[in-house]
């Protein structure tokens, strides 16, 4: 198995050396895999003057699997927009096709206390939220800012064909059938003709997933019933932009987004690998970030794209070990817990693993 390293900008480096750490450590166990280094983001504009250097687009198409940190940073806002470091990712989920985005968020029941919401609303919370991540207001065109009646107007357009919808439709009932067979398919079907298809195309996949219950709910209840309650949910499904943002709020419910990890698959479960958080510059390079979110990304690589469940559970176990120990970085750290930095993080994942 080949698996392509971008490390990326920011704290993506120092998160990302941590889930190789642990990567290692299953290639001296006998796991047949290699891994190659590639930059994107604002690394892949220093080191070539564009934010998916072709050599790394090429490298992410002939692997099995990405592991991709983050990418962004403040030197690059001022960027012309097609070569700002989001852009790399925004392309490489389009070139590669990765339509169906995974983002768990489970609750370790130690850092129940670690959620800003209260213990008994978040604990046991298991959820899955499959976003469609290579459509939507993301990529519909038309899109730009332009002068009309003398002034200027931005817009994008928000456009779903119902072959996009079905077959992410179709990954989340899969999922869905895995869990507790409950799918929410959220949208904004009271206002929007993009939702209204999305919800028809939903209803028509469920014949084809009798045991999965499906329900609709619009995005803006969503939002509030994830945070006063979020344990009704099971698996939800949802748009590109939707979903960008109810997974963020998702995050917070398991107390830290530096604890959550994502997937992008495609059609075959070729998958790029990623922490839901972002490049965190004001952390960087400060060994402080938590690298548990990459590293337990690379579980979701085993569990989608490797299909090996046995390793997944492996470095699962050895996250909840750690946590179990009560070593905490910053950001998941309350008192009476031990504070480590990333490096001894990982350290720790590795020693438990
Ligand atoms: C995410 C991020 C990205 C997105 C940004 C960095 C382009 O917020 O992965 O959720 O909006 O998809
Ligand atoms: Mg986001």
């Amino acid at each position: 198995m080949k698996i392509a390293v971008l490390p990326g900008d920011g704290i993506g480096p120092e998160i990302v050396a941590q889930a190789v750490k642990v990567l290692d450590v299953l290639k001296s166990d006998g796991a047949k895999i290699e891994m190659e280094s590639a930059p994107i983001g604002g690394a892949g504009y220093d080191a070539a003057g564009d934010p998916l250097p072709e050599a790394t687009l090429k490298l992410a198409r002939t692997a099995d699997a990405v592991l991709l940190g983050a990418v962004g940073g403040p030197q690059y806002d001022a960027l012309d927009r097609p070569l700002r470091p989001e852009r790399g990712l925004l392309r490489i989920r389009k070139e590669l096709n990765l339509f169906a985005n995974l983002r768990p968020a489970l609750l370790y029941p130690e850092l129940a206390s670690a959620s800003s919401l209260k213990p008994e609303v978040v604990s046991g919370l298991d959820l899955m939220i499959v976003r469609e991540l290579t459509g939507d207001v993301y990529f519909g065109q038309p899109r730009g800012i332009e002068i009309r009646n003398g002034e200027r107007v931005g817009f994008n357009t928000m456009l779903y064909s119902e072959s996009e919808v079905r077959r992410v439709a179709h990954v989340a009932f899969g999922i869905a059938m895995k869990r507790g067979k409950r799918l929410c398919s959220v949208e904004k079907a009271n206002v929007l003709e993009c939702s209204e298809l999305w919800k028809e195309v939903m209803i028509e996949v469920s014949k084809d997933y009798p045991e999965v219950a499906l329900s609709h709910m619009y995005v803006d209840n969503a939002a509030m019933q994830l945070i006063r309650a979020p344990k009704q949910f099971d698996t939800m499904v949802t748009g590109n932009i939707f979903g960008d943002i109810l997974s963020d709020a998702a995050s917070m419910l398991s107390g830290s987004i530096g604890m959550l990890p994502s997937a992008s698959l495609d059609e075959n479960n070729k998958g790029m690998y990623e922490p839901i958080h972002g490049s965190a510059p004001d952390i960087s390079g400060k060994n402080l970030a938590n690298p548990l979110a990459t590293i337990l990304s690379v579980a979701m690589m085993y569990r989608y794209t490797f299909a090996d469940l046995a390793t997944a559970d492996r470095i699962e176990s050895a996250v909840k070990k750690v946590i179990a120990q009560g070593l905490r970085t910053g950001d998941i750290w309350t008192e009476g817990t031990q504070k480590v930095s990333c490096s001894e993080m990982g350290d720790a994942v590795v020693k438990a693993l």
